[in-house]
């Protein structure tokens, strides 16, 4: 045991067909590629799996978050993917390679980043969330709920390990600035910023008796990155489970309530986040609608081998039938608002172009 950094890293670099799922060539290009780290002394272990169009690799390593190696790794990997990608003609072949060439660290080139290093527990139970069609800001809520609200986490009224509460670092991503709040003392004061989530992200969240890393998230936006819509941001989020953290039923919790999220169709609507198996993740209504997978591993000694898909779980079935649901009712506004973005998000789409056209018949009154 000893410390170890969990690193997810993920793009989409293809889709088939549309924008609807990845390829299984493209897994197998990931695969092999990670293996050959894995076997030169790079990485401890790794797992690739796929969200909707999204490549999302699960490596563990002793490099630290932010090592130029392992984003290099991954960086190379979905250039390697993008290959393949081109040559079966999927669509959007290497949509989040913003940059032609790899500069020291994936965060603002386009891949989304997710990273932690701890102390692996005798048990180390730890969630990989990955999301499509939805903007990093889609783990405010569950965060929220999994680390604040008792109404969710039972354990922080029962449990004598967490009931001191959680600490959580959000950012401001318009002002590219970030503040720290400790819950419960301050959740109201939290609340009034976490409760907008196209503007602040709850970026990680500690324990507050002794600082560990309990959850992070990824915090790429590409429509900032890249000054209009390019991809949608997809993210993923990594939660540490049990013994004083959020038992692993408490994370899953939060997801029973398929909560209305952005990003869906063109990244331009709001829609339910749809929890579901992986097998299950290939939004194909409206491109969406937004789902959310769990992939849960016991962590041993930086081992990946013992995993679980969370969400292939028929007590989730009223949550998708909840999402169809509100996926109906949204779908009636058409291009209407609340189901199309605000108008100042649109800002970020290829909405612009079109408004564009019509400036000079604007008179005024
Ligand atoms: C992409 C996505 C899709 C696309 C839509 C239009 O992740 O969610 O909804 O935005 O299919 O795609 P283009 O502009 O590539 O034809
Ligand atoms: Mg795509
Ligand atoms: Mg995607």
């Amino acid at each position: 045991m000893g410390k170890i950094t969990l690193s997810v890293i993920k793009a989409d670099i293809g889709g088939l067909v549309g924008h609807s799922a990845s390829h299984p060539d493209i897994v197998a290009t990931a695969v092999a590629a990670l293996e050959k780290a894995k076997k030169a002394g790079l990485l401890v272990d790794f797992h690739v799996f796929t969200c909707g169009d999204d490549l999302e690799l699960v490596m563990t390593h002793n490099h630290g978050t932010d090592a130029d190696k392992i984003h290099k790794l991954a960086w190379d990997t979905f250039v390697a993917g993008t290959e393949v990608a081109k040559k079966l003609h999927l669509y959007g072949a290497g949509q989040d390679l913003l940059a032609d060439a790899f500069s020291g660290n994936v965060k603002g080139m386009g891949p989304g980043v997710a990273e932690m290093t701890f102390e692996e527990r005798k048990s180390e139970p730890v969630i990989v969330f990955a999301g499509d069609k939805c903007a990093p800001g889609a783990w405010n809520l569950p965060l929220y709920k999994m680390f604040a609200d008792p109404f969710n986490t039972a354990g922080l009224v029962i449990d004598p390990s967490m009931h001191d509460g959680f600490k959580f670092e959000v950012l401001d991503i318009h002002r590219s600035r970030m503040i720290e709040f400790s819950c419960p003392e301050e959740l109201y004061d939290m609340l009034v910023f976490v409760g907008s989530p196209d503007h602040f992200l709850i970026r990680a969240v500690h324990r507050k008796n002794n600082g560990d890393i309990a959850a992070v998230s990824s915090t790429q936006k590409l429509a900032l990155i890249a000054g209009r819509y390019v991809g949608k941001d997809d993210p993923v989020c990594i939660v540490r489970c049990q013994s004083g953290l959020p038992a692993v039923g408490e994370a899953l919790e939060p997801f029973a309530f398929p909560h209305t999220v952005s990003g869906w169709m063109r990244g331009s609507h709001m829609g339910p986040l749809m929890p579901v198996s992986l097998k299950e993740a290939t939004p194909t209504r409206f491109d969406g609608p937004p789902r959310v997978v769990a992939v849960g591993f016991q962590v041993a000694d930086g081992g990946l081998a013992s995993w679980r898909d969370m969400f292939d779980d028929p007590s989730y079935d009223q949550a998708r039938k909840t999402a169809c649901q509100i996926g109906d009712y949204l779908r009636r506004h058409g291009p209407f608002e609340p189901h199309r973005l605000p108008f100042a998000e649109m800002e970020y789409t290829t909405m612009p172009g079109v408004m564009e056209k019509l400036e000079p018949r604007w008179k005024p009154i």
